[in-house]
């Protein structure tokens, strides 16, 4: 136990009292007043400490990812495909020979803020370490306070299944000399702290990143983050968060934003796939301020970036074309007018509008086809406990009846997207749902 007092404060008799306190503590230890108090005082602050963790820690999403389907949470074993291989995350709670309960502070901060694991072997990418090292030491230790207050899982894991040559863990040293940038976040002086504390969630802990950027060959973002991607292993595209030709956040409001992140949808657009899970596993349970902030950061950054939308392509409908877009129109009025209505307007905060949406117009159509094949729920938040869902088409419609409803949709209204085929929809089937 350590002691602090600031002599020209505090009174001498204070410090007589806390003296003689001291010393009573030490000839009737364990049980005096002044012990109890300072055990408190101690226990008061250990507990706030976790529960600054527990919240960081749902802002890092961890248990969405060192958990199992239907298995204990922090004990890991859920299964992640990339194209290497399986990833089977560890058991990170407090158990000392399944889990991550022998580690100090120190190991902790060293696979955050370095993704070295406690005996030095290096951590794959599968865990986005190349965000979380820009959260502060602060937070990695009320992240770890947490963790080691949890109920220890003795559950030993699977290792991975990672493919050859990518198994060989040393390779990883000249993967992270081209790739892995150390550092905690730092502040931008000229932005105000609201845009800095969004930039810092944005860009460590709620690891945006790991989904919205393009992956090289090597699973390594590119230079530029946050410019959209094909999300490894999952047959779903994340849209750049910066190109107003793919996101739309440069023209909402900071409350549409931050509507959007903390329920799942808003009167503009829903979240679907992996971004309803990460907004229910993770944004909802977020202070309205920290989305807020976040909205900030991402309006700025996507109203900052210039990029020309006068130049999306109006396609040339050819004659053939237009009857296929009548096709389309006619499953359209069919099967989906009766809730996206008749000029793709939607229903607020219950169906999204199809007519000028950002996410069913951009280049690439995974999305929207996955959306018509599969169906789909937006999130379950506690803004929006019961969502309206969207039926799945793949056991009605043909896929070249998909392909004409979705051109006719990225097409309609005055929106403007490429042409899909039967071929483009029958690749989307693959991968998680
Ligand atoms: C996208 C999925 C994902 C998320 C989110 C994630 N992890 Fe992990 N984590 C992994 C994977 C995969 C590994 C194993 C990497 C390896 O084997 O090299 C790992 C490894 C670790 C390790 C090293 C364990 C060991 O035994 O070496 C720790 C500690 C850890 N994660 C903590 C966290 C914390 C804390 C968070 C939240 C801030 C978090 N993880 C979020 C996927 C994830
Ligand atoms: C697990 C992968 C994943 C992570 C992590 C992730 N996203 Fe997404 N996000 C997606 C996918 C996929 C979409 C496209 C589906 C959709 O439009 O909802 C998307 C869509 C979005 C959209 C556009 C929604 C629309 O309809 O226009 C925004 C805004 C967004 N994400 C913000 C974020 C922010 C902020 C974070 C970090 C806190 C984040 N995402 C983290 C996968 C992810
Ligand atoms: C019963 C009502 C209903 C019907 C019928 C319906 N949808 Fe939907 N649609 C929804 C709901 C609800 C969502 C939000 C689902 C989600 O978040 O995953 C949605 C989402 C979508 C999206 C994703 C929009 C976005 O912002 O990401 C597209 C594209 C779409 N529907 C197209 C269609 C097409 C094409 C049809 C007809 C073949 C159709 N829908 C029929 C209710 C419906």
């Amino acid at each position: 136990m350590k002691y602090r007092f600031n002599t020209s404060t505090m009174s001498e008799w204070k410090i007589a009292v806390l003296f003689l306190g001291y010393v009573l503590a030490t000839i009737l230890a364990p049980t005096t007043a002044a012990e109890n108090i300072l055990n408190e005082e101690s226990a008061r602050s250990a507990s706030e400490q976790q529960k600054l963790g527990a919240y960081l820690t749902r802002a890092g999403n961890c248990m969405g990812c060192h958990t199992a389907q239907g298995g204990q949470p922090f004990a890991g074993g859920r299964r992640l495909s990339t194209s290497f291989g399986i990833f089977v995350t560890p058991n990170i709670t407090p158990d000392k020979e399944a889990g991550i309960g022998s580690w100090s502070e120190e190991d902790f901060w060293q696979a955050l803020h370095q993704g070295k694991s406690r005996d030095g072997r290096l951590l794959y990418p599968a865990f986005p370490y190349t965000e979380y090292t820009k959260v502060t030491r602060q937070d990695a230790n009320a992240i770890f306070a947490y963790l080691q207050s949890l109920p220890a899982v003795s559950q030993i894991n699977p290792p991975s299944d990672i493919r050859f040559p990518y198994n060989f863990r040393p390779l990883l040293s000249i993967w992270r000399a081209l790739y892995f940038k150390q550092g905690i976040y730092t502040p931008d002086q000229s932005k105000s702290a609201e845009w800095n504390r969004g930039a810092y969630l944005v860009q460590g802990l709620g690891h945006c990143n790991a989904c919205h950027t393009n992956r090289n060959l090597l699973g390594a973002s590119e230079e530029d983050t946050l410019t959209g991607g094909r999300i490894m292993g999952v047959n779903w595209y994340a849209p750049s968060l910066i190109s107003r030709l793919e996101v739309s956040s440069g023209d909402w409001t900071i409350e549409e934003i931050t509507e959007l992140l903390a329920t799942g949808i808003s009167k503009r657009a829903v979240a679907s796939g992996p971004m309803a899970t990460i907004i229910r596993q993770s944004l909802q349970h977020l202070s309205i301020e920290d989305i807020r902030a976040m909205a900030v950061y991402l309006k700025s950054i996507a109203e900052n970036n210039n990029d020309d939308t006068s130049g999306t392509l109006v396609p040339v409908i050819s004659e053939n074309m237009k009857e296929q877009f009548a096709q389309g129109r006619k499953l359209y009025d069919t099967y989906c007018q009766e809730c996206h209505g008749v000029s793709g307007e939607g229903v607020a905060g219950i169906y999204p509008p199809l007519a000028g949406n950002r996410s069913v117009i951009m280049a690439s159509p995974l999305n929207t086809i996955r959306t018509v094949l599969n169906g789909g729920f937006p999130a379950t938040t506690a803004a929006n406990p019961r969502p309206y869902g969207m039926p799945p088409f793949q056991q009605i419609l043909r896929d070249g009846e998909i392909a004409l409803v979705v051109s006719f949709i990225r097409n309609a209204w005055g929106n403007s997207g490429s042409w899909v085929t039967a071929l483009e929809v029958d690749r989307s089937k693959s991968g998680e749902r």
